[in-house]
Formats: C-alpha cells, sequence, structure tokens
C-alpha cells in the first residue's frame, strides 16, 4: 500500500517508520524545513528506542520525507493526518491544524484516497473533515474518511506500534475498511513476527497476531479518548488513596500491587508519583470533559481527576518543603525534566512545574536529565537552575536530591555514593522508585509518595520526624520507619 503520513511529530514519525516496516510504501511530511533537512541527513528529531533503527533501514528504500502535502498525497492510495491538536484556551482541542492540511489535501484529490485521522481528535471530527474536504475542492465521490486511533505512548512507541493491545479502526464504508485492515494485515495475521531481524516484542511473550477492532467512525474516536481519560482516572485514583495511605501508615506500592492483582482492576497505571503530565493526557481529559459539556453532561469525574492530578504537584511541593524546612537558598540536586522516563519530551512536565514553584521561592536547582535537558531548558526560567553532567555531579554539596521522573537509570544509582556525595542525607522520590528500608540502609532519609519516611537506624528522631505532611484534618500521626 502506498500510505502518506501529514505530520512527522511522535506519532506521525513512528508511524512512517512502522509503516514502512511492516512492508509498506511511505512518505512522511511536514512542513518544518529543518526537521525533514535532519531526517533527510540521517538525523532523529526525537528520542524514541528503536526509531533510529527503523528509521535507518527503511529510509530511501520504502520510507521518503517530504515538505509538500501535494506530492505525498498524489503519491499515495491512503492518507493519514497525523498534526498536532494543542489545547486551545476553552479546554477543547485545537483542530486548526488538522483543518489546514485537509484544505491541502482536499486540493491534491486527483483520483480517490482514503483519508485517515490519526491524531487525537473529538469525536465527529471525520464528519468536520468530510465537510472540510468536500468545501476545499475535492469530490465527495474522491474520497472516504476513517478513524485510526494510535494508542503509542513516548519512550516505547515503537514496540507499541508493532505490538499493540488493540488496533482500532473506525470506517463507515467498505473501501476504507478493506485498505486499512490491508495496511495492519502483517501484524493482524502475524506475518510480521515470523521474519527475522524484527524488533524485539517487549516481553519474552511472543506475539502471534494483533487484535483488530472494527467499528465506526464516531466510535473509534471516543474510544481513543475515552481510554486516555479512564488511564489518567486510574493515575488520580492511585494519587488520591497514596495520600490517604501515607497518613494512616499504610504503604501505597504494597497496596496498589494488592489492588492491581485482582484481574478486573489490573496493575498498570496505578503508579502514585506527581501526577501524569505529556501532550495527551492533561489535554485529552480536557478535550472529553469539553465534548461532555457540548452535549450538555457535566462529566466531573473528569474535573476531580484534572484537579488531583495537579494538587499532586503542590503535595510534592509541601513534602519538600516538609523535609527541608525553609527552601530559600537551598541547593537541590533534580533528577528528571521530562514527563516521563524515557523520552525527551517535557510537554506538560510535572517536573518542570515543580523547579518553577522551588525557583521561585528561591531555592538553587542542580538539574540532571538523560536526553531532555536540551527542551527543558526552553521551559525554565535561565536564573537559578544550573544543568549537571550525571546524577552524582548534581548530587555533590546539595542539601537534598529529588526525583522527578521515573527514568529506568534513576532506579539504580549508587546510594551509599550519593549518601557521600550530599551535604544532608535527605532523598525525596516523586516516583517511589527504590524500596525505602534499601535507601534509609544506604544511610539516607528518604520520602516517598504514599509511604512512610524511611530514616537509617538510630536516626535522632528529630532529623527524620518533622518533615512527613501530616494529615490536615486528623490527629493521626504520620508514620515513619527505621531500617
Ligand atoms: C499516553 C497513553 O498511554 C497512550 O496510549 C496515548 O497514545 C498517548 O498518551 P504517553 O503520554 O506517552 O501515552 O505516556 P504514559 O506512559 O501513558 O504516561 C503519561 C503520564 O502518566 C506520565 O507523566 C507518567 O509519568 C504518568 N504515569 C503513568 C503515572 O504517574 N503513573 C502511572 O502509573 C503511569
Amino acid at each position: 500500500m502506498r500510505i502518506a503520513v501529514i505530520g512527522s511529530g511522535y506519532v506521525g514519525l513512528v508511524s512512517a517508520a512502522c509503516f514502512a516496516e511492516i512492508g509498506h510504501d511511505v512518505i512522511a511530511v511536514d512542513n518544518n524545513n529543518a526537521k525533514i533537512e535532519l531526517l533527510e541527513s540521517g538525523g532523529v528529531p526525537i528520542h524514541e528506542e528503536f526509531l533510529p533503527a527503523l528509521l535507518t533501514r527503511n529510509h530511501r528504500n520504502r520510507l521518503q520525507y517530504s515538505t509538500s502535502i501535494t506530492e505525498a498525497v498524489k503519491k499515495a492510495d491512503v492518507v493519514f493526518i497525523t498534526v498536532g491538536t494543542p489545547p486551545s484556551a476553552t479546554g477543547e482541542a485545537d483542530l486548526s491544524y488538522v483543518e489546514a492540511a485537509a484544505s491541502e489535501i482536499a486540493q491534491a484529490i486527483d483520483v480517490r484516497k482514503i483519508v485517515v485521522e490519526k491524531s487525537t481528535v473529538p469525536v465527529r471530527t471525520c464528519d468536520w473533515l468530510r465537510r472540510s474536504l468536500v468545501l476545499n475542492g475535492a469530490d465527495h465521490e474522491m474520497f472516504s474518511v476513517a478513524s485510526n486511533p494510535e494508542f503509542l505512548r513516548e519512550g516505547t512507541a515503537v514496540r507499541d506500534f508493532l505490538y499493540p493491545d488493540r488496533i482500532v479502526i473506525g470506517v463507515d464504508d467498505s473501501l476504507s475498511s478493506a485498505a486499512l485492515q490491508a495496511i495492519y494485515e502483517p501484524l493482524t495475521s502475524g506475518r510480521y513476527y515470523k521474519q527475522s531481524g524484527v524488533i524485539p516484542p517487549p516481553s519474552d511473550t511472543a506475539i502471534l497476531k494483533a487484535k483488530i477492532i472494527v467499528t465506526n467512525a464516531k466510535s473509534a474516536e471516543f474510544i481513543k479518548h475515552a481510554s486516555n481519560a479512564f488511564l489518567a482516572m486510574k493515575i488520580s485514583f492511585a494519587n488520591a488513596v497514596a495520600n490517604v495511605a501515607e497518613c494512616v501508615g499504610a504503604d501505597i506500592s504494597q497496596v496498589c500491587a494488592g489492588v492491581g492483582s485482582d484481574s478486573r482492576i489490573g496493575p498498570r497505571f496505578l503508579n502514585a508519583g506527581i501526577g501524569y503530565g505529556g501532550s495527551c493526557f492533561p489535554k485529552d481529559v480536557q478535550a472529553f470533559h469539553a465534548v461532555a459539556n457540548s452535549c450538555g453532561y457535566r462529566f466531573g469525574l473528569l474535573d476531580e481527576v484534572m484537579k488531583i492530578n495537579l494538587e499532586q504537584r503542590r503535595y510534592f511541593l509541601d513534602k519538600i518543603r516538609g523535609a527541608l524546612w525553609t527552601i530559600r537558598g537551598k541547593k537541590l540536586a533534580v533528577l528528571g525534566l521530562a514527563f516521563k522516563g524515557e523520552t525527551d519530551d517535557v510537554r506538560e512536565s510535572p517536573a518542570i512545574e515543580i523547579i518553577k514553584s522551588l525557583i521561585a521561592e528561591g531555592a538553587q536547582i542542580r538539574a540532571f536529565d538523560p536526553v531532555a535537558t536540551k527542551n527543558a531548558k526552553e521551559l525554565l526560567p535561565s536564573e537559578g537552575i544550573f544543568y549537571e553532567e550525571n546524577p552524582y555531579s548534581a548530587a555533590t554539596g546539595s542539601d537534598a536530591l529529588l526525583i522527578l521522573t521515573e527514568w529506568r537509570e534513576f532506579a539504580s544509582l549508587d546510594l551509599r555514593k550519593l549518601r557521600h556525595l550530599l551535604k544532608y542525607p535527605i532523598v525525596i522520590d516523586g516516583r517511589n522508585l527504590y524500596d525505602p528500608c534499601e535507601v534509609a540502609k544506604a544511610g539516607l532519609i528518604y520520602y516517598s509518595v504514599g509511604r512512610a519516611v524511611a530514616a537509617p537506624t538510630g536516626t535522632a528522631h528529630e532529623l527524620a520526624d518533622i518533615g512527613d505532611r501530616k494529615p490536615k484534618n486528623s490527629s493521626l500521626a504520620h508514620s515513619f520507619v527505621s531500617a
């Protein structure tokens, strides 16, 4: 199949590379000349595992780049729209990039094409897309519109695409249904997985065939929003439970392991921390809420999901204040700037907001992130922050170490070395990466989310006890363990 992918951001570039990988001829388009030049010269604009390998082995073979929508549409049978849909001031998704792409696509349609929306868009976008294509000059007999929402996560995007839990296609006519099923056939038949040299599956479990769900366009659009809203709700639920667990002396990690063992609930997306961020959850929950509003339904549950998420950062700042007493003039080592581990994306990153608040309170930040520093510099103030080469240089002479992103490498730090480098033995972990007793055994006082403070055996009560946030309306003392 000949495919055009309009928009080479995270979703677009990964999709283009993966479509080429499973055997299609693909043109990836972006209106950013510099990005296309970088791709043409073998560069990779985003940090994503396996993407460099896919781009290298498919470029000039089955994968081409272009800045021209017209050229790409003319050469393709199926056109995927993967442009950005950022939140507008009202919380609704801003679909102006989708509309602009539709207008250019319309003018390039010469023979019958299938136009597929893959960006996260609100329900009824397919209807608007059809209307926009006609308004911009496309004959309504010359195109079909379909929805094919993407569920890939940044950091694991290539594997998520090639080894999906499900592929959802929303089609309102048999032509688009056949075309989209043909595009994904290498995955749904299992043919791709039998080839040698393919991208390895996420775990040892071999996937034989990917599952495909064929529905109508509106339901497909809805599946995407409802899925992301549900996942965000799961995280906010875990965070809310963590806040109570901390007060009563329960351990949120053990609570969530117990809760998640119920197969009706499942263990994933129950990690408490500093809240969700990124380009999808905050935007999609808001947009889903706005869709409900436009139907006259007040989706109050989503209001709470968003509220809990923002409060979680505030609680974490309270935790830092509780551990350090005053913030002004303190040197704080910060590990993690990205919105989650294994990505360079800092959009809506809770880490960025927490750092901004700490700088505003007079802290000096010494930050390290494996790959997100360049992007973070564009969002953070230039004063009050230094960027370090590694976690240990950040820790040297600092008053405390904060962990704000769940990078895998932050979960295996040399804790004893940190103990010697830090001025005060204080670690405040917003991602619960460690077993509290292990950190305490290394001589550090360890604050995490939804778990008791852990301190080395023999630590004076005064050192370990003051900082933990106490429940506001309760006489319960917080818990404290020694190791
Ligand atoms: C998400 C969806 O998972 C994906 O299906 C969709 O296509 C795009 O949006 P992504 O934004 O890349 O993917 O990241 P994800 O791994 O879902 O994490 C989102 C945020 O939630 C991150 O800030 C992460 O740190 C946070 N998170 C995730 C938690 O705080 N706890 C968890 O248990 C899981």
